[in-house]
Parts: C-alpha cells; sequence; structure tokens
C-alpha cells in the first residue's frame, strides 16, 4: 500500500518536527518536506502523526466469552484506539493452554486481519495452577505466557516455569497477586507476589514482565531489582494512572492512593516504567453487576494518559510515544513502534486540540464498562493506519484523500 502524509507535526520517541511521511509497500519509505508522489494523499495539517500504539496487555475473549468481546470487535476497538499490534491473555474457554486453540486464534486473527494479534499461552494448564507440561509443546508462535487475572499460588509451580521459560526464550507476564491474602489486603497480596516473582526472576535468570503494576511498594521493588540488574520489565495501566480509589469501580489490581498514583507517575518519569498497557478487559453489563473486575480500556487509553501524563506537564509527547509504541513493540519484537525509514507504515493521526466527553455509546467494543465514561479528555484517534492502509476514520474526520 502507498499513503502519503503531509504538512504533519510528526512525533515518535525521538523526534518532533513538521513534514511529510511516504508509506510504500506497507513499510515507511521516505520522511521529508514537500514530497510528491502519485498516490493516495492525506493533509495532515493540524495533525500530529505518531507511531500507532501497540498494546502488550489485552482481553479479547475469544473462544469461550464472546459476548463480553470476540477478535473482530476486540480488533475494531484497537483500531478506534489507535492500535495496530496487541497481545492477548489466556483467560478464554477453552483456555489458551493448548497449541490447537491458540492456532485458532491466530487462524481467525489473520483472516480478519486488522491488527496483529499475539496470543498468550497460559504459565499453567488450564489456569488451574498446578501442571506445566503444556509449555513444552509450544511453538515458536508464542513468546509471552501468562496466567493473568489470577497469581500461579505455588511457588514451586512457579519456579519449574521460569525454568522452561527461560530455556524457551518465554517472556512471563506475572499477575503478581497472592490469592491467600487478597481478602486481607489487595496490596498486601500484590506487593508479597512481586517480591516473590522478581526473587524467582532473579534466581532462574527468566525474563519477567510485571502487569498492571499498582502499588508505590511494588514499583519500588521493581525499581530494586532493575538496579540489581533483574532481567525485568513491567507496565502501568492508564486506569492506574488517571484514577485513585476515591472512584469507586471494580478492577483488578484495585485503583490506589494518590500517593501510589504519584509514585507510579515518578516511576516513568525516571524511566523505570517500560510500557504502558491497557489491561483492556470487556464485560457485559451483566457480568459487570455480579462483580467481574476490569475496565474496557482500548478506546480510552491514549485520550486517558496524554490528558492525565502530558496534560498535566508530567511527560512530553515523546515519552508517551516510547511508552504507548515503542517500547511494547520491541518487547513483542515487532518493528513498528518508530517513524524511521524501513519500520511498518502502522501510524495514527490525531487530534490534540479539541477537548471531548468520553461517550461510552461509540465505542466499538462489545464492553462498554467504563469509569471514565462522561470525562473530559483531549486527544483523538482521527484516523489510524496500518501497513499504509487507512483501516479507521474517525467520523469527524473530513480530510478529502488525493489532496496533492
Ligand atoms: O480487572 C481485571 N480483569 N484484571 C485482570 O487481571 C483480569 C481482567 C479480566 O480478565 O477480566
Amino acid at each position: 500500500m502507498e499513503l502519503l502524509i503531509k504538512n504533519v507535526r510528526v512525533v515518535d520517541c525521538s523526534q518532533d518536527f513538521i513534514g511529510d511521511v511516504y508509506i510504500y509497500s506497507g513499510i515507511i519509505y521516505e520522511i521529508g518536506k514537500k514530497l510528491e508522489k502519485d498516490c493516495e494523499v492525506i493533509d495532515g495539517e493540524g495533525y500530529i502523526l505518531t507511531p500507532s500504539f501497540v498494546d502488550l496487555h489485552s482481553h479479547f475473549r475469544e473462544p469461550g466469552y464472546t459476548y463480553k468481546e470476540d477478535l473482530l470487535s476486540g480488533s475494531k476497538a484497537a483500531l478506534r484506539g489507535g492500535y495496530t499490534a496487541v497481545n492477548l491473555m489466556a483467560n478464554t474457554k477453552p483456555v489458551c493452554s493448548s497449541m490447537d486453540t491458540i492456532n485458532m486464534v491466530l487462524k481467525k486473527a489473520r483472516e480478519i486481519n486488522l491488527v496483529d494479534i499475539h496470543q498468550c499461552a497460559s504459565i499453567t494448564e488450564e489456569l488451574l495452577g498446578e501442571s506445566i507440561d503444556h509449555l513444552f509443546e509450544l511453538t515458536d508462535a508464542v513468546r509471552f505466557i501468562s496466567d493473568d487475572g489470577r497469581g500461579v499460588a505455588n511457588s514451586r509451580v512457579m519456579l519449574a516455569a521460569m525454568v522452561a521459560a527461560r530455556e524457551k526464550n518465554l517472556t512471563i507476564i506475572s499477575h503478581a497477586e497472592n490469592e491467600e491474602l487478597v481478602d486481607v489486603d489487595t496490596r498486601l497480596a500484590e506487593n508479597l507476589m512481586t517480591v516473590r516473582d522478581i526473587t524467582l526472576a532473579k534466581f532462574t535468570g527468566c525474563k519477567l514482565h510485571l502487569a498492571h503494576v499498582s502499588t508505590r511498594e511494588a514499583m519500588n521493588y521493581i525499581i530494586e531489582g532493575k538496579k540489581q540488574g533483574a532481567r525485568i520489565t513491567c507496565e502501568v495501566t492508564p486506569h492506574h494512572l488517571a484514577l485513585t480509589s476515591e472512584t469507586q469501580y471494580r478492577v483488578n489490581p484495585p485503583l490506589r492512593s494518590a500517593e501510589d498514583v504519584n509514585i507510579l507517575i515518578e516511576a516513568i518519569k525516571q524511566g523505570f516504567v517500560d510500557v504502558i498497557a491497557t489491561d483492556h478487559a470487556p464485560h457485559s453489563m451483566d457480568d459487570k453487576m455480579k462483580g467481574a473486575p476490569g475496565i474496557s480500556g482500548l478506546e480510552t487509553s491514549f485520550p486517558v494518559c496524554f490528558t492525565k501524563l502530558v496534560g498535566e506537564g508530567h511527560i512530553t509527547l515523546n515519552k508517551l510515544s516510547e511508552l504507548m509504541s515503542k517500547n511494547p513493540a520491541k518487547l513483542m519484537e515487532l518493528n513498528k513502534g518508530e517513524i524511521k525509514i524501513g519500520f511498518d507504515g502502522d501510524l495514527v493521526l490525531l487530534d490534540v486540540k479539541n477537548k471531548y466527553n468520553i461517550d461510552t455509546s461509540e465505542f466499538l467494543s462489545k464492553g462498554v464498562n467504563s469509569p471514565f465514561e462522561g470525562k473530559a479528555v483531549l486527544g483523538t484517534v482521527m484516523c489510524t493506519i496500518k501497513a499504509g492502509r487507512i483501516v479507521y476514520k474517525a467520523k469527524d474526520f473530513k480530510q478529502s484523500l488525493n489532496f496533492k
């Protein structure tokens, strides 16, 4: 696919300039000023062009819970949120514990062909916390394993999983929650499990990624581990950055105090946070009423993060691009996340001038469970481009294509 985006503010992790970007054969081919090409053209004046976002942590619920989300609706929600690649968690039905189930997801994702999909395998078979035998059947199609939704309670099982993961060069995504203590105190449950998993990762040399870090203590353990050279990375979610427990909304881990939020933001500024991931967890309203934890996050991630982190002056848009595009792409070993010649032509056109209120009735996700409903934000994804193809356009994006 060929596409030229002209007169646009080009921003990625390391650059910020006005110019033109030309995509040829799906790849960023030329970057410059006053480029003239005989192809589809977008006039980007007044907009920002960044690499599309990459979500290291999403739930698309297929197979088994497609009334909450499926691969098609999840892909559409991703594109509306500016994402062109996602890493799906394994808590489906059946659980993604076998290559049969994983291959079924990957095949369907290829047929849909909207976003690049990686499917995690579970760490323990059927998420039961016991056997890891299935790990030895996994092919190279799997790069991450996770029991996300619950912690691996048994330390010996986690140790064996980390040894297997190191041998197979898999990264473990830890949902750090100690089930025995969660009813006593959820932060104790997160903190204890974070320490255990970092300690085991140091012992085994396995690559460990800590998901949805929410407490100040857990972040401090991660910082300490990183300083000691452990192979650990971590993510925080938009909701743990923008909300506190004053907002009563059920999500796991729970929304924390303002002090925790400040520590997470400080850790971002100091370079200890690798990724912002959505933990997109769509649920039906009925399930939500029955207490299902989670937030449908793909379609609010950019505006929430832009408003909170860039709007309030904590970080630059370059840094946000690093957290939402460059770093997750690197962890997923994708050729995306920067606007450089030779990278995939996966880009988003953003408007950051017009304030609006989040309206969940516009979501393309089946899950409209969001504490951000009605919130005033800045940052609209106007257009998502994948490999040079326009795959999503906001309804008020009235650009005349073929402007020359
Ligand atoms: O709130 C959450 N919902 N946290 C998780 O870790 C799992 C997720 C889900 O699958 O609904």
